[in-house]
This record gives structure tokens, sequence and C-alpha cells, in this order.
């Protein structure tokens, strides 16, 4: 029996941090094992609000799929390739938008939100509005079944869901797949400020982050601010470091570490040199892998090349039917 279809894809807008390598790329992984996967660089859709300076876009995708390939993504299982390079995406989102209303599209929380936090980048475009248009076009041109995805991105699939719903009723019943979420549950990390890490409030620490870079980065990371002194004891539970440890430590150390928190036997300061530690062995092999890709750039572009001609031969025989059944075709 066929396995069933994953299709996910991230906007290359900056360097991948410790967030993504644990909310997303490592279950990414995973899912090679039970799913056929089709992965992406969501490149088009960066650009919808990037586009007045595209050119982090080109430098992230590829430093992406290097990140990509570094994980342990590998192209001979999974399809890795980079959306505008199968440009039926395009066709089929002008497609889909036939059908889609536009109140849909503008009742959409994510849309209403990201307008209004990022004004000073003039979001009042048609690309932005049909920004959920263009990641339905992504999802059933691969007919995915299953879609991985972070609690913030359930109104898009559950607006792909709608226009599959109105597009088979016009259509045909069955022509598009509709698709179910993985719900990914977000990890729980923090910048180094305390904040929810993202690259946009400047706290990330990268997954390729090396050296003295990512030792100020640890050392400067909050921690419980209660604990203002050594020998004040600290609360692992309201630490913003902590939460690493239960990534990165196993569980015995951990144990450890949070009766010395607790007992204020064990300070701050070395807390964080065992966390540095761990991040320092968790990604030594794939920084390895990353300086590798760097070395040896042009595989990059075969794994895109091979990727992109796998995911053409998909998306093309999902084209013909559409244009069948909208009777484009002769
Ligand atoms: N909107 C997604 C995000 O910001 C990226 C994305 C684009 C996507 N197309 C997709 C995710 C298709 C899943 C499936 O994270």
């Amino acid at each position: 029996m066929e396995r069933k279809r994953i299709v996910s894809g991230i906007r290359p807008t900056g360097d991948l941090h410790v967030g993504h390598y644990l909310g997303v790329l490592r279950n990414w992984v995973e899912l090679q094992e039970e799913y056929q996967c089709f992965y992406f660089a969501a490149d088009w859709h960066a650009l919808t609000t990037e586009y007045r300076d595209p050119s982090v876009i080109t430098r992230s995708t590829r430093d992406m799929v290097m990140t990509w390939l570094s994980v342990g993504l590998d192209p001979e299982r999974s399809v890795l390739f980079r959306q505008s390079d199968i440009k039926s995406h395009a066709e089929l989102f002008l497609l889909l938008s036939m059908i889609t209303p536009i109140s849909w599209l503008e009742r959409n929380p994510t849309y209403k939100e990201m307008k209004e936090e990022l004004k000073e980048k003039d979001l009042s475009t048609l690309g932005f509005l049909g920004y959920p248009v263009l990641q339905a076009a992504d999802i059933v041109m691969y007919h995915g079944d299953r879609v991985p995805i972070g609690e913030d991105q359930l109104p898009h699939l559950e607006l792909t869901r709608e226009i599959v719903r109105r597009f088979n009723f016009i259509y045909g019943e069955n022509t598009l797949r509709e698709p179910k979420e993985i719900l990914t549950e977000a990890a729980r990390v923090l910048g180094i400020d305390g904040r929810k890490m993202s690259k946009s409030y400047g706290n990330a620490i990268f997954i390729y982050e090396t050296g003295e870079s990512l030792k100020g980065k640890v050392m400067q990371m909050l921690t419980d601010v209660k604990r203002v002194r050594r020998k004040d004891p600290g609360e692992p539970g309201d630490c913003n470091l902590y939460p690493l440890h239960e990534y990165f430590t196993d569980d015995g150390a951990r144990g450890e570490i949070q009766a010395g928190c607790r007992s204020a036997g064990l300070g701050c300061v070395d807390c964080k040199k065992i966390l540095l530690g761990n991040l320092v062995k968790e990604f030594s092999p794939i920084w390895e892998k990353i300086d590798y890709y760097r070395a040896h750039a042009s595989l990059v572009d075969d794994v895109l090349a091979q990727g992109g001609k796998r995911a053409a031969e998909e998306s093309e025989v999902t084209m013909e039917q559409v244009r069948k059944v909208m009777k484009l075709t002769g």
C-alpha cells in the first residue's frame, strides 16, 4: 500500500534556530520513517513579507537546505525542493483563487494580526492576502494527507480544507484531498531574553552557532530572576534556561541540576556550563556536516535539482487532473 503523504514547508527568511530544531526539524526527520514526505523551502511565501529585500530569501534557502541535510533529512527518502522551482504552484494558486471568497481570507486571524504587527512592511497586498491560498496549493498539489504544523498555522490549514471542499463540490468529488494536521507541540524554548525564541526578537540561539558566540548567548540567558545572589536557592520551574535542559540533558543529570538549583548547591553559571557542554555535544556533528556542505555547495544544487524533478513529476499529474475538471483542456 502506498504510504501516506506529508507536505510541509518553511519560509526561508533567515537562519534556523534551536526552536526550529526542536519544534520542527527533529519531527520532520522522524516522519520520514512512516510517511512519504514532501518538504520544501517556501520562498514565494517568504516573498509575501520580504518583497522589498528578497536577497535574504536566496541566501537563507541555500543555508536552510544545508541544515536540513545535516540534521538528517534524507533526499533519497523525502522529496526536498524549492517552491519557486515548481511553477505550477503558481498556476494552482491562480485556479484556486477563482473559487476562494475574499471574505474567507479577510477573516483569517493570522492575516489580521500580522498585518497589524508588521505595519512597516506594508502588507496590504494581494500576495499577502492570498498567502493561505498558495499554502493550500502547496499541500493539495502533492495530495498531502497530513501537514505537520504549529498551532499558529491551524487557521491556514482549515482554510485549505474549506477550499478543497468547495473545489470538490464544484468540480467533482475526490479531485483534491483534504489534509489533516499533525500538531507539533511547540517546543518550550525561550530566547536569551526570556521571550519566545524568534529571529525577529533578536533573541535566538541558531543551529549553526558556535564557539564564543554560542557561549556568550548561553551565559547571557536569563535564569530564575528571583535568584539574585549565588547563595539564593532557585526554582527550575521559574527558570528561563531550564527548559533547554529538558531537551539536551539526560534524566540523571537533570535530577542533580534540579536539586542543586533548589538547594543553591549549584550556581547558575555552572548550570549554564553544563548546558553549553551538552549543546556542543548535540550540535557538533551537525556543524561538521554543515561545514562540509558549505565547502561542497554544488551538492545542495544537486539535491534541489533531484527533488525538483520528483516534485515536478508529481505536480504535473495533479495539474492535468485539475485542468481537466476545470475544462481547461480540449
Ligand atoms: N505558512 C507556513 C509557515 O509560515 C509555511 C508553509 C508554506 C507551509 N506552505 C506550507 C507549511 C504548506 C505547511 C504546508 O510556517
